[in-house]
């Protein structure tokens, strides 16, 4: 089977690494791909978010199943397009993508279906939003309604920073058009959980649970990123959360998508807050997340490309999805100055890895035979292991063996997740 891979970042590594394993799995190519990548798939380069070049080079390699895995292509309709033109794929349409797409829309949604999540208001005219943030609750979130790199919520302490957050993305535009329409909400506190799941549109299979680090800096100080590191799975989340939220959250979304005329089929990502008033969605993302993704797929033990083929033609609830019960943790290793300005084309030096080892690499290029860094988040140290503290450690052990230029990671990736356990 030939495989097409749409992204090019350390989640996408890690999807083809898993789809590698299945022998089915003959020739996999990656689009755009990156200098890592190129030792487990064809890079084809180009743009994930070019929908005609993703069509003609899915026409010109032979293409059997294309999985589209970053959020833009998804929310611009690459998947129907694909589908038109007669292509499986692993993904969902636009008018499903449009769940992370346009949190109006997903707050909508959950209020019509009484799916938890925080108070809210929607926004579109900036006097309005301005009065509103003049006697709401504070702390309070503002955040821009479309895709903006996962840095559109501003967590405001005081009005002021409240009415400078609506000012930048009403008027200033801090993230573009996304913040035309704002979400004004109600201030959450408990620990954060992200599941996964497959679904076909009727039937939802959560993945193992994990849990992000987000800020830049060690205890949680800093920029927001694209995510430092993460571990799986979450011990915040107990069997009876996980219950709850499959009642409560999981399946009426599925359904609510469906009653709407929207069925997803492809990767949801819940991405929840434990209350002391019981689990809230937060956001869902309509892919798999990075750098969750680095952490779960090595814990699955069943074929990804079998669920992946399962998800796309609708039979997901014949399909085995089986996790390890080991644990596993990536810790990012990333260039000096990121989330803002960095340097790059430093080169990297990579360890011999061992079965229970992964180094996904998310931001580098090859350069007469040398792999150089050339993003913020370069790559991830993953290590499986018996309990989560020893693949903190062997996670540890493996990124301090990795050498370039600039670099940097947080040193307390899982530390708040150990705290939970020690709280047990
Ligand atoms: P989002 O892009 O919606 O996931 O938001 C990014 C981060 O902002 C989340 O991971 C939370 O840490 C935080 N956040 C978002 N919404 C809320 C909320 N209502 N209350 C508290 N924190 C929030
Ligand atoms: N790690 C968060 C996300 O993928 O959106």
């Amino acid at each position: 089977m030939n495989i097409l891979v749409v992204g090019g970042g350390g989640r996408e590594h890690a999807i083809i690494k898993k789809l590698k394993e299945d022998p089915r799995a003959e020739n996999i190519y990656a689009l755009p791909g990156n200098g890592g990548i190129a030792a487990d798939a064809v890079c084809l380069g180009g743009s994930a978010a070019d929908i005609p070049a993703v069509i003609a080079a899915a026409r010109e390699n032979n293409i059997d199943f294309v999985v589209v895995a970053p959020d833009d292509p998804l929310v611009l309709g690459m998947a129907d397009a694909l589908e038109a033109e007669g292509f499986l794929c692993f993904g969902p349409r636009k008018n499903a993508a449009i769940i992370e797409g346009s949190k109006a829309f997903s707050k909508d949604l959950m209020k019509k279906y009484g799916i938890p999540t925080a108070a809210f208001e929607t926004f579109t005219d900036i006097d309005r939003a301005l009065a509103y943030v003049d006697d709401c609750p504070l702390p309070t979130v503002v955040k821009a309604d479309g895709l903006a790199l996962g840095k559109g919520v501003l967590i405001c302490e005081t009005r002021e920073a409240a009415r400078e957050a609506v000012r930048s993305m009403m008027e200033g535009r801090l993230f573009g058009d996304s913040g035309a329409t704002v979400i004004i909400e109600e201030f959450l506190t408990g620990p954060e959980v992200s599941v996964l799941s497959f679904t076909d549109g009727e039937t939802v299979v959560p993945m193992v649970s994990s849990m992000d680090h987000k800020r830049a800096l060690d205890g949680d100080q800093g920029l927001n990123t694209g995510g430092m590191g993460t571990i799986a799975p979450n011990p915040c989340y107990t069997p009876e959360i996980a219950a709850k939220c499959m009642e409560t959250i999981f399946l009426p979304t599925i359904r609510a998508m469906k009653a709407e005329g929207r069925p997803f089929r492809g990767c949801l990502y819940f991405g929840l807050m434990l209350t002391s008033d019981g689990p809230r969605v937060i956001e869902y993302n309509c892919r798999f997340g990075d750098p969750e993704t680095q952490v779960v797929l090595p814990l699955l033990e069943s074929s990804l490309l079998e669920i992946m083929l399962a998800v796309s033609e609708g039979r997901l609830s014949g399909t085995e999805v089986r996790f390890s019960d080991q644990s596993a943790c990536c810790v990012i290793l990333a260039s000096q100055g990121y989330p803002q300005k960095y340097e790059k084309g430093f080169p990297i030096t990579l360890p011999e890895t061992a079965a229970d080892e992964r180094i996904y690499i998310a931001g580098a290029v090859q350069k007469d035979g040398r792999l150089l860094t050339s993003g913020g988040r370069v790559l991830g140290a993953v290590a499986v292991a018996e309990d989560l503290p020893a693949a903190i450690n062997k996670a540890y052990t493996l990124a301090d063996k990795i050498h370039f230029g600039n670099a940097f990671c947080r040193r307390d990736i899982g530390r708040r997740a150990l705290k939970a356990l020690e709280g047990k």
